[in-house]
């Protein structure tokens, strides 16, 4: 594939350096626009050496290859990361006073933006508008993460991490045949100027492994061999201040064995996790997020190309309203801190009717940690829950203290499980370690698919 990359003007422009390598190690060809102010940040020779080819960001360079056409026109894909305010704003207005907004304004293929901005930039009515503008138009703006940015504050507007960025790019062309090798043959845009090759300054070359490209060489024929299954684990993460968050007592452990259950059939992984108490499996494609928000906009890009979805994933319902941007201090004088909470959107209720909207064949599998009470037992609660989100399969756990008092579920090596239909077949039950239960679930969704 013929990758554009825009480099916007902030200081997270030295990340775009492993995104570039993510995406010429998965096999495509990239061309780095860095616009004139992200060139303070990384210069030229840096992009130049990484992506072996030729920079720049004149528009009167090479006039005669009609580069502010050609190269839009060319581009599969088009990724702009860091996107700051200025960019957002820029492109959302149509304007084109440079080499990336022009192509950007050529672009015929689908764009995905990856901002980086301070919170109170990202959080303006202005930038708030812009990116509703190019949602609205089909273009994917992920995100930013939640964390520390450039100075002493924390807040959304840190650039999401390579790795979920290339996730996101990748899902979005996914459904386009596999990547060409990086080649200058024809076929791959021809250089932006005649300057030559500059070898790379060893301290530039990012190191990092490229984790989240699986290694498709090793692909096993299964029951859900050529299915793309989206999967999400781990539990979320909603900060309260630099050191602080709340989470919830997932281990990640059921996921991890759902993912190796679905590569052990045959299937393409696509693992979204939150932190995680066990390593994510060989052979997924990885993306790692901390908070429900970032969770959220990994799996509505990823999803809108997965066969199945299978939301294992704890999120956390709630999240403080505010993120303290120093540490909360105790202070003998002071009152105790109230935190305010704010509902998180519920992703799976998204993930089901974003399917709806696109009209997509798509299989959804929710899970359910549930405890019985006076009003009801677990399973009465499940199948209203099962309904209300209207997911096809919803796996059932029983939390809490079983008969010896321990938890049963959290943290545990074993599960037992209901997993109930939506169509009202009957609920089908396992038992076992957390592989064993994976594997039932994925034996019904093989079962699904089968069926048609
Ligand atoms: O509502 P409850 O948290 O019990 O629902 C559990 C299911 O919904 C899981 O599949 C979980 O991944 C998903 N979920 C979600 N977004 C939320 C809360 C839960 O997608 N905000």
């Amino acid at each position: 594939m013929n990758i554009v990359l825009g480099v916007g003007g902030g200081i997270a422009a030295y990340k775009s350096a492993l995104l570039l390598r993510l995406f010429t190690e998965a096999g495509h060809a990239v061309t780095v626009i860095p616009t004139e102010a992200s060139t303070k940040f990384v210069g030229v020779a840096t992009w130049e050496a990484l992506s072996g080819r030729p920079v720049t960001n004149d528009v009167f360079d090479s006039v005669d290859q009609v580069n502010h056409v050609r190269i839009g026109h060319e581009a599969d894909l088009i990724v702009v990361a860091p996107a700051t305010a200025d960019l957002l704003a820029k492109a959302a207005g149509g304007h084109a006073n440079d080499l990336l907004t022009t192509t950007l304004l050529m672009a015929r293929g689908p764009v995905l933006f990856a901002p980086a901005m301070h919170t109170e930039m990202w959080q303006h009515a202005s930038t708030v508008a812009n990116v509703a503008t190019l949602r609205s138009r089909g273009v994917l703006v992920l995100d930013p993460a939640v964390g520390r940015l450039t100075g002493p504050d924390t807040g959304p507007g840190r650039l999401p991490e390579p790795e979920e960025i290339f996730a996101a790019a990748m899902a979005l062309i996914s459904d386009v045949p596999d990547a060409t090798p990086v080649t200058e043959d024809a076929g791959s845009p021809a250089p932006l100027s005649t300057e030559p090759e500059v070898a790379a300054p060893a301290a530039v070359v990012p190191t990092e492994p490229a984790a989240s490209v699986p290694d498709t060489s090793k692909r096993i024929n299964g029951p859900l061999s050529g299915v793309r299954v989206l999967i999400t684990a781990g539990g979320t993460r909603e900060p309260l201040d630099p050191v602080r968050y709340l989470g919830n007592k997932s281990s990640g452990k059921q996921g991890v064995a759902l993912a190796e259950a679905a590569l052990a059939a045959g299937a393409d992984v696509i693992l979204i996790h939150a932190p995680m108490e066990v390593p994510a499996p060989a052979g997924a494609s990885i993306q790692r997020i901390e908070t429900a928000l970032e969770l959220r906009s990994a799996t509505l890009a990823a999803s809108a190309t997965a066969d199945v979805v299978i939301m294992a994933a704890a999120v956390a319902d709630f999240r403080p309203a505010n993120i303290s941007t120093g540490k909360i201090k105790k202070r003998d004088n002071a009152d105790d801190p109230i935190i305010r909470l704010v509902r998180n959107p519920d992703i799976l209720v998204e993930v089901v009717a974003h399917r709806a909207a696109q009209n997509q064949k798509q299989l959804i599998v929710g899970f359910a940690a549930e405890t019985g009470d006076d009003q009801g037992d677990a399973q009465a609660y499940a199948q209203q829950k099962i309904v209300r989100k209207g997911c096809d399969l919803l796996v059932v756990n029983e939390v809490g203290p079983g008969d010896s008092g321990d938890e049963r579920v959290f943290g545990q090596d074993t599960n037992h499980v209901e997993i109930l239909s939506l169509d009202g077949a009957s609920p089908v039950q396992s038992d076992g370690s957390k592989r064993e239960v994976a594997d039932a679930v994925v034996h019904l969704i093989a079962q699904r698919l089968a069926a048609g």
